[in-house]
């Protein structure tokens, strides 16, 4: 029987590492992703049994496959599942590879006034010590939070790995073989998950100006926006040819503080009169870009290059549909 209560976690599972198998335990690389399915890797958690769990497959992609059509149809079915009132929150788990590209577009499209907490992990299934497992027991207790007895709701996206919970907005894959992957960079964790208690230092991710309508439109008609690294040696022809190939924006992954290889530059130039819109975004690990001197092209500020892409998508978009209004 269906509980009443708003207890009811609701899993989402689209691939990745967590759902990947290897040929032997000792094998964290070169296994495939995505392989089992969302009961499995709640099989694979005894803590998880008799809890009031749902578990859906939506995808099995290896996340760096990741798609907008895949996004559309992931943010439209937590829509649907959060708006339901016995869901406490949703648990989605995903490659770790574009986790923080899906987390950023998830924030900027959810009303997430439930937790949505995305999960992964560095080491398959199959693993010896798989790093899945624990996380997604972290995701499923942070997103049922607000059913425990004194237990506060969050509230957002936000990511849990390797025990950190990070917001959803500002998380980073920073590394490409350690368990503990993710960061904030200067903001740092949100809270810790330690056995299964939460130490929270800061507040949850307060709801942006959620773009929902993006939701309406087919991603088939989404405007293509690509990103194109500034380094030494660089050409303008990428930025050409990525324009003749129909981009209708850009985001110039630029050195330091967003500065510019001068082809590239020349290249983005043309684009622009050419109507394509042309952000500035940094490469470096951390920070972003600080600063708009007169005559630069237009900063994406804190965003890093692949959360700009997503930000000039639903820009993009916006403009479309006032274009059409
Ligand atoms: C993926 O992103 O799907 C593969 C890599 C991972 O999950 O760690």
């Amino acid at each position: 029987m269906q509980s009443l209560s708003s207890d009811r976690v609701v899993l989402v599972a689209t691939g990745g590492t967590i759902a990947g198998t290897a040929a032997r335990p000792q094998d964290h690389v070169g296994y495939t992703a995505g392989a089992l399915g969302a009961d499995d890797l709640v099989a694979a958690v005894p803590a998880l049994q008799g809890l009031p769990l749902e578990a859906h497959t939506l995808a099995r992609l290896d996340s760096c496959d990741m798609d907008h059509a895949t996004w559309h149809a992931l943010a439209r079915c937590l829509a649907g599942h959060l708006a339901r009132p016995e869901v406490a929150g949703v648990v989605v788990t995903h490659g770790t590879d574009t986790l923080e590209e899906t987390a950023y577009f998830l924030h900027r499209t959810l009303r997430a006034t439930k937790p949505v907490v995305l999960t992964a992990a560095m080491r398959p299934a199959t693993a010896a010590s798989p790093d899945g497992p624990q996380n997604l027991l972290d995701a499923v207790t942070l997103a049922r939070r607000g059913t425990a007895a004194g237990g506060e709701q969050p509230q957002g996206v936000l990511v849990v790995l390797g025990g950190q919970v990070l917001a959803g907005a500002e998380v980073r894959k920073v590394h490409g073989y350690r368990v503990d992957a993710f960061a904030c960079g200067d903001a740092g964790p949100i809270a810790v998950l330690e056995d299964g208690v939460l130490r929270r230092f800061r507040a949850w991710p307060a709801p942006p100006a959620v773009r929902a309508d993006v939701l309406e439109r087919d991603p088939a008609t989404w405007p293509a926006v690509d990103i194109v690294t500034s380094h030494a040696g660089a050409r303008g022809a990428v930025v050409d040819a990525l324009v003749a190939a129909g981009a209708r924006g850009l985001v110039i992954a630029g050195t330091g503080n967003g500065s510019v290889h001068r082809l590239v530059l020349d290249a983005a130039r043309r684009a622009e009169a050419q109507g394509v819109r042309v952000w500035r975004a940094s490469r470096c690990v951390l920070g972003g870009v600080v600063g708009s001197p007169p005559g630069a092209l237009p900063s994406a500020g804190p965003l890093t290059p692949a959360q700009a892409r997503v930000e000039l998508l639903l820009d993009l978009l916006a403009a479309g549909s006032a274009a059409s209004a």
